[in-house]
């Protein structure tokens, strides 16, 4: 095991996916762009990379980026209307989307799949360890695992992927980890990866979620990781590669994370994400709170 002492500033996030277990919402704009509560899902992500110190987001975007790049822009006008009016906590709040690091926008072009989007990353990440965060999963800002993901990349010098207990029948929605069992202070050595496999087949109840600290080795692997399943090029596929290799940035190792966690990838699950989260807020968690009882109890009826 070797230790670097690099320190991680950069962090990608792949928003170029057709997002199609949305459509229509989606037709026009990117699926990261949907509200959770009163944020767009793809803020809380940017939000978690700024507070582990990664400033420096580069956005892998597709033909819908005019809405990313909006987002995080400041609107002049908006301010001073805001302003004029002295409505300052909804200043604050479209100042705040503007004033989180420094992101720059990269176009996937086709999406090929994660893997694709990742490679895209090649230049603006150079020879150096990077985060990339996905948009469909909400970590809470309360609880740990970027930071614990950066130190474990620090201390093996691999690559370092986010990992769950799923029931055995919700496996074969993830990408499923083979681990090695040995303890080794809060992570896990990963001796195979299995993209969305049947239960039957599965190695273990351990889901890949989307969060990844990648020592750049991974960059040369996805120049020549064939499209997998689906037909596209999958991350999974490359990280399987650096996994079962040997030599500078192999070795794959997973942080099991046991906060919580909102998955907001499709309909159904989305729409738990904003109701939890919802309960949660200072403004709304009262009244939400109060509703739904007396709503659960008039479908019952
Ligand atoms: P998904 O596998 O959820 O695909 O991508 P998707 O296209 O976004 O959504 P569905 O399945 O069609 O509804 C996981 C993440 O990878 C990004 C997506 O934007 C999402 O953040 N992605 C996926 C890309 O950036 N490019 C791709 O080619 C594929």
């Amino acid at each position: 095991m070797t230790t670097t002492n690099t320190s991680i500033r950069k962090a990608v996030i792949p928003a170029a996916g057709l997002g199609t277990r949305f459509l229509p919402a989606t037709k026009a704009m990117p699926k990261e762009m949907l509200p959770v509560v009163d944020k767009p899902a793809i803020q809380y992500v940017v939000e978690e990379a700024v507070n582990v110190g990664l400033t420096d987001i580069l956005m892998i975007t597709g033909r819908n980026k005019r809405a990313l790049e909006d987002h995080f822009d400041r609107v002049p006008s908006l301010e001073s209307t805001l302003e004029a009016k002295g409505d300052t906590t909804k200043l604050e709040a479209i100042q705040a989307a503007s004033n989180l690091g420094d992101i720059h926008y990269v176009r996937q072009g086709d999406p090929m799949g994660l893997g694709h989007a990742v490679l895209r990353a090649r230049q603006h990440v150079g020879h150096e360890p990077f985060a990339v965060l996905l948009g469909d999963d909400l970590i809470d800002a309360r609880d740990e695992l970027l930071s614990k993901m950066i130190e474990v990349q620090a201390q093996t010098g691999g690559s370092v992927v986010a990992l769950i207990e799923v029931e055995p029948s919700q496996i074969s929605a993830y990408g499923c980890a083979d681990i090695d069992d040995t303890d080794m202070n809060g992570f896990v050595r990963i001796r195979k990866l299995v993209e969305k496999p049947e239960a039957a087949e599965a190695p273990s109840n351990l889901a890949v979620i989307g969060r990844y600290v990648l020592h750049p080795a991974v960059f040369d692997v996805l120049e020549h990781t064939e499209p997998g399943r689906g037909g596209e090029i999958q991350l999974t596929d490359a990280l399987q590669e650096l996994a079962a290799g040997e030599g500078e940035g192999y070795g794959v190792y997973g942080v099991v994370f046991r906060g919580r966690r909102y998955d907001t990838g499709d309909k159904l699950s989305y729409l738990k994400a904003c109701v939890q989260l919802a309960c949660d807020s200072d403004d709304l968690g009262p009244g939400l709170r109060e509703w739904l009882p007396e709503f659960t109890a008039s479908l019952a009826k």
